[in-house]
């Protein structure tokens, strides 16, 4: 095994595969940690098919994209994190942007954007035909929904990183921000432990400061796996009925995803093993 192979690299979602392989082959080519996460990330952020992250995905209840977005570094323990970004279609890439280049964490809404047009990015109209189509359907019969790209890389040099990005919970209010954006929400690094990053209802996500929250139960011993449920176990304690996800990976290379209510996939890559595997799920409790 080439020291290429020493890292590991695990997503959330069917698509998460796609986004570590081209995260994989980032390294390979000698890119950076950070270059690997957010180039992975922009390949579903540019995916029209996927509708719930970049272009394509699915819009606001008034008919237009805003989307959420962060990037952490271990070794610098830093972040980046853009809020309720218009017609851009890489905000992981702002992000970082954000990151590298200014004494900010957060930009939001307008100054997010102007922060971006002043750093080369360009405006595109993110809203496909088929997610109008789509979001005429939910907007009919009520329904919302959200799938968040989360990815944490722990490189050869055993540091860890982690991104997300987001077009948020379809149908939301304009100017509803979700967890994606929110360090220790929506993803967290420590570069001792290791990292992890939730997807679904980012309004509960947050209230439990869902990824610090695990990255915390990893410092006190506990494996990714028991970390991811034992924050699943809080919610339900509090009630909590809504889906959401989380996956984790330790400075071992040990990672592990729960759920609450039903599971979901996620993606692996490391020099062991490629694979989509399905998180553990927790039952709602019913008679609340
Ligand atoms: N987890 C994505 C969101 O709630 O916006």
């Amino acid at each position: 095994m080439g020291k290429e192979d020493l890292f590991s690299i695990i997503s959330t979602w069917d698509f998460g595969k796609k986004a570590n392989k081209f995260a994989a082959e980032v390294l390979r080519e000698g890119g950076s940690p950070l270059d690997a996460i957010e180039k992975g990330i922009n390949v579903i952020e540019e995916d029209p098919e996927v509708m719930s992250v970049g272009y394509g995905g699915l819009p606001n209840e008034e008919g237009y994209l805003q989307l959420d977005a962060a990037i952490m570094s271990g070794p610098l323990h830093k972040a980046g994190a853009v809020a309720a970004l218009e017609e851009i279609v890489n905000p992981i890439s702002v992000a970082r942007k954000i990151m590298e280049k200014t004494k900010h964490v957060l930009l939001a809404g307008e100054g997010a954007l102007e922060f971006a047009l002043r750093n080369g990015f360009q405006k595109r109209n993110l809203l496909t035909d088929k997610a109008k189509r789509e979001w005429l359907k939910q907007k009919e019969k009520k329904i919302e929904t959200h799938d968040t790209i989360g990815m944490i890389l722990l490189d050869s040099e055993k540091n860890v990183y982690a991104g997300c990005s987001t077009s948020g919970i379809s149908r939301k209010m304009p100017g509803r921000v979700g967890d994606s954006c929110i360090i220790g929400a929506g993803l967290y690094v420590d570069n001792e432990i290791g990292g992890a990053a939730a997807t679904g209802m980012g309004e509960k996500i947050m209230m439990f400061c869902g990824s610090f929250f695990i990255v915390e139960n990893m410092r006190r011993g506990m494996s990714p796996q028991k970390a991811c449920e034992e924050v699943i176990k809080r919610m339900i304690s509090k009630g909590e009925k809504e889906w959401v996800g989380f996956i984790a990976l330790n400075k071992q290379g040990e990672y592990g995803a729960a759920s609450l209510g039903k599971e979901f996939p996620y993606a692996i890559f490391s020099g062991k093993e490629e694979t989509v595997k399905k998180s553990r799920f927790f039952k709602r409790r019913e008679n609340d």
